[in-house]
């Protein structure tokens, strides 16, 4: 059983009255916001307005995924926001330990991302100190692009370092999950599933988040 974060990226969020409630009902894990700053990726991202807003109307974890070039900038006030983990890149950190060490001082928890082009070595010293280590299946940067295969191995190599070391790091997949692709990723030890257009655009969401649970 899979683990479900649906992307809010491109959410409609005057209607989240409307889907909030069938996440809750279809038993997603976690909202996933990405938060971008135009600098680290050539995109804004959701509207930071929202998340204390929708932190009023669900306990679900909020899951927020900084795609930033400063990202201990965003740690207090995201705090305040009511999110519960912070999940940064390690490309764009100079000391990735400090960083986390500042997340953890803001009471929160921590993922430690690499993006599409990034080895999954780059983030080994780091698993033992974070929650999730998150794999992109995509660039970072936008919803609906297809998912690079080459991120299966990545998420391979991490799980079994996170086991066999008994690190307690969860794997997270972002970008590019659909049922085929989201089963090849839990087959390679991904414990959570980002997904965005997949959730967002299809017909019956509570329906398309149960199905990718089984994955
Ligand atoms: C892209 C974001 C993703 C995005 C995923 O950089 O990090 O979370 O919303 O969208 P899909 O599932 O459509 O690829
Ligand atoms: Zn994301």
């Amino acid at each position: 059983m899979a683990e479900i974060a649906p992307s809010v990226l491109n959410a409609d969020f005057s209607r989240a009255g409307e889907w909030l409630p069938q996440l809750e009902k279809a038993g997603a894990e976690w909202i996933h916001w990405d938060i971008m700053d135009n600098k680290f990726v050539p995109n804004s991202g959701v509207e930071m307005k929202w998340i204390p807003e929708l932190r009023k109307k669900t306990g679900i974890l909020f899951d927020c995924h900084l795609m930033v070039e400063k990202p201990e900038t965003y740690f207090k006030k995201l705090g305040e926001f009511g999110a519960d983990l912070i999940t940064f890149h390690v490309e764009a950190a100079k000391k990735p330990e400090e960083t986390i060490r500042q997340i953890r001082k803001s009471g929160l928890k921590v993922g430690i991302a690499i993006n599409n082009e990034t080895a999954a070595e780059k983030i080994f010293p780091f698993l033992g100190m974070a929650d999730i280590a998150l794999v992109m299946g995509v660039q970072a940067g936008f919803g609906g692009q297809s998912f690079n295969p080459k991120a299966l191995e990545k998420i391979a190599l991490l799980k079994k370092k996170s086991e066999k070391e008994k690190l307690g790091c969860k794997i997270q997949v972002d970008g590019g999950i659909n049922l085929e692709t989201g089963k090849q990723c839990t087959m390679a030890g991904a414990d959570v599933l980002v997904a965005g257009s997949f959730v967002f655009k299809s017909k019956n969401m509570e329906e398309t988040i149960l199905e990718l649970k089984r994955l």
